[in-house]
């Protein structure tokens, strides 16, 4: 498998995480070199949707501002993620939990929170599915973006020095 693996990961994967893969990968389209150089996805660690695109209030907000989620698709992380992506990265630190209860012992990545790269270390993306309007799916957006461009900026630095 060609690439540098980055996985997002969030409890449904129909809120939080396909919108980090769809900000992110939209974003990389301006990075072209970068681009060429990673695979981009994203996983929940909950299987209640398999199968399933994103929740409409997430997939009608980002297409607000640009971004199209509408072909994502939910799956379940598992083991196997750990051999195929070098960036496992958590919404919250729940998701963190149970990404480190199931990663394999030789694991030489990097398993952390998203929002480090957006200089808020240890810091949550807020889950919107139950709690919040639209406020909340807005506020994931924000923090997504964020996070999205201190990610691009790490990994140019690190892959392309
Ligand atoms: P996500 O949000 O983890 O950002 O995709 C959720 C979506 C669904 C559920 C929980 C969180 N759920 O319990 O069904």
């Amino acid at each position: 498998m060609s690439g540098v693996g980055i996985l997002f990961v969030c409890l449904g994967n129909i809120c939080r995480s396909p919108t980090a893969e769809g900000v992110f990968a939209a974003k990389l389209t301006e990075h072209a070199d970068l681009a060429a150089r990673l695979r981009v996805d994203s996983a929940g660690t909950a299987a209640y949707h398999l199968g399933n695109p994103p929740d409409s209030r997430s997939t009608a907000i980002a297409a607000r501002r640009g971004y199209d989620l509408s072909t994502l698709r939910a799956r379940a992380v598992g083991r196997e993620d750990f051999a195929r992506f070098r960036y496992i990265l958590a919404m919250d630190r729940q998701n963190l939990g149970n990404l480190k209860a199931i990663r394999p012992a030789g694991f030489d990545g990097h398993l952390g929170m998203f929002l480090d790269f957006a200089g808020m270390r240890g810091a949550e993306v807020p889950d919107p599915y139950y709690t919040s309007g639209d406020r909340g799916f807005e506020e994931v957006l924000d923090l997504v973006e964020a996070a999205a461009d201190g990610l691009i900026g790490h990994l140019r630095r690190e892959l392309l020095g």
